[in-house]
């Protein structure tokens, strides 16, 4: 007996050690495409661009005479890289800047616009040369729905109707006729007007009655000139200020298509952001990510709250300010918010992206924060250079969900843990386009286990897959005007499809887009 004993507990060691193993969690996913969901409005891949730092200047616009390379001001590496990305819808021209500035300093000769001071970001002098025509030609050139917020904070309800009239009227009326002896004969379309930018701090520290009723006041005066017909979003809350959009809906949610709502991702180490965005460990990377899928709660809840005053949906909400905003990169200027982007920033798009698309029947248009070289650019430029971020990828490898039909999906993952924390590994969404392709995307945000997802496809008449990856070593690597390429997507072979099943290994800190 006494011998046995070691004999016994070594084979019920083993069998436990194997039973352990075997029930190592793996993901499920059971995808049901007989029941399609709403479409994802591509407007959810929107973009950002304010007068701050270098994203206009610098970013977008050289000017004519620049030795960048350039169309009409317009940076041709920009262009194309934009061209690339299938930018639905940008929103302009703030942000915080968009309630000091007033259009009329923007328009006619170049030399001879009146400069300003960009209180708001580093005080610097803006010299108005990236004005109305050069935003709206710049859209029409790439294709892009522009987004126009207008200034209530500081602006009138005048400046504000005769804006309207500059750019949309086709009459033989006073702005009409301005714009055309500024070089514009026909009016432009616009269907995005946002009334003011977060009015309850840099739009004007209103409380949300007050900016309640002067949404009222503003919105009444965005008038539809001709054939343009303007979809109108009231500027809504900041992360979890339930109260905002309460008080908005409630007295206003019959004049508005739109609410908006900001939440920016940061570390947990206060305001102004904290953190790196390229010098974090472990800790740091969960931090983020965990901080980022708040926004899942954020979405739940201003909608239930929506839905008490508008339970058939037709008010959007509209998340035009999101993304990571971490300490800036050093040596960089205080007011300009420049950080690198990494592959954690990648992680961070795909999540959110997931987050909207699975909302796709409230969450019609998001906007990220910010186009170039600020915040989680989707570019960065210096001087001539320039280079394509992690997020960028994420954008172009999610295109073909832009527009197409979302499919219901029931995931079940193993959790990603860290010390205390943890959130769940993967994360997916599908889509099915116009074509009949069927598209899914996963991120895994364990940095250091693979995972292996067993999808069980309904309705999906697939004959094969194939996808691409957006990985690296390491948590923190990113592309530099020296080494462009280090994060890229490249070809994935993970992913093997046997009749109605499909069984896709995620490398560790990835994303993942395929096709079925
Ligand atoms: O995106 C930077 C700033 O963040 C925007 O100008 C403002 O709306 C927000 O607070």
């Amino acid at each position: 007996m006494k011998l046995l004993r070691p004999l016994f507990v070594f084979v019920a060691l083993a069998a436990l050690f194997v039973s352990a193993r075997a029930a190592e969690p793996g993901a499920s996913l059971i995808l049901d495409a007989t029941k399609p969901g709403p479409v994802i409005n591509k407007n959810v891949y929107g973009q950002f661009a304010e007068h701050l730092g270098r994203c206009i200047y610098g970013g977008i616009w050289v000017g004519e005479d620049s030795k960048i390379p350039n169309t009409k001001g317009y940076r041709n590496d920009v262009i194309a890289a934009l061209k690339n990305l299938s930018v639905p819808v940008l929103r302009w021209p703030g942000g915080c800047f968009a309630d000091e500035y007033h259009w009329r300093d923007g328009i006619g000769p170049r030399a001879s616009r009146p400069a300003m001071i960009n209180t708001h970001w580093g005080g610097v002098v803006e010299n108005n040369h990236f004005g109305t025509h050069e935003f709206l030609d710049f859209c029409e050139l790439l294709g892009i729905e522009p987004y126009v917020c207008v200034n209530v904070g500081s602006g009138t309800v005048q400046e504000e109707m005769e804006w309207i009239e500059y750019m949309t009227s086709d009459a033989d009326s006073p702005m009409a006729n301005l714009r055309r002896k500024n070089g514009r004969d026909q009016p432009w379309k616009i269907k995005y007007v946002a009334v003011g930018n977060e009015s309850w701090g840099c739009g004007g520290n209103m409380t949300a009655q007050f900016y309640a009723d002067n949404y009222r006041r503003y919105n009444t005066f965005v008038k539809n000139y001709g054939a343009n017909k303007i979809q109108r979003i009231a500027g809504g809350p900041s992360d979890f200020n339930y109260e905002w959009t309460e008080t908005l809906m409630k007295s206003a949610a019959k004049q508005m298509n739109g609410l908006s709502l900001h939440y920016y991702t940061r570390t947990t180490m206060g305001w102004p952001p904290k953190g790196s965005a390229t010098e974090f460990d472990e800790a740091q990377w969960l931090n983020v990510l965990s901080n980022t899928l708040k926004m899942e709660e954020l979405v739940t809840k201003h909608s239930a709250i929506m839905d008490k005053y508008d339970p058939q949906k037709k008010v959007a909400l509209v998340v035009d300010e999101w993304g990571t905003w971490y300490a800036k990169t050093p040596g960089s200027h205080d007011g300009f918010l420049e950080q690198q982007n990494t592959l954690r920033d990648a992680l961070v798009a795909a999540l959110n992206l997931h987050i909207f698309q699975a909302h796709a029947d409230r969450v019609t248009m998001a906007n990220i924060a910010q186009f170039i070289n600020v915040l989680q650019a989707m570019i960065l430029t210096d001087g001539d250079k320039m280079v394509l971020t992690p997020t960028y990828h994420v954008f172009e490898m999610f295109k073909p969900h832009q527009g197409a039909t979302s499919l219901p999906l029931t995931l079940t993952s193993p959790d990603y843990t860290f010390g205390e924390n943890k959130i769940p590994a993967v994360s997916a969404s599908a889509s099915r386009d116009k074509d009949g392709k069927v598209h899914v995307s996963f991120a895994n945000t364990d940095p250091a286990k693979a995972i292996t997802v067993a999808c069980t496809l309904n309705g999906v008449m697939a004959k094969s897959v194939s996808g691409r990856v957006l990985t690296a070593g390491v948590m923190n690597a990113h592309n530099t005007f020296a080494a462009p390429h280090a994060v890229e997507p490249a070809a994935f072979t993970g992913a093997k499809f046997d009749g109605g099943s499909l069984t896709v290994t995620l490398p560790a800190k990835s994303v993942v887009m395929l096709e079925l």
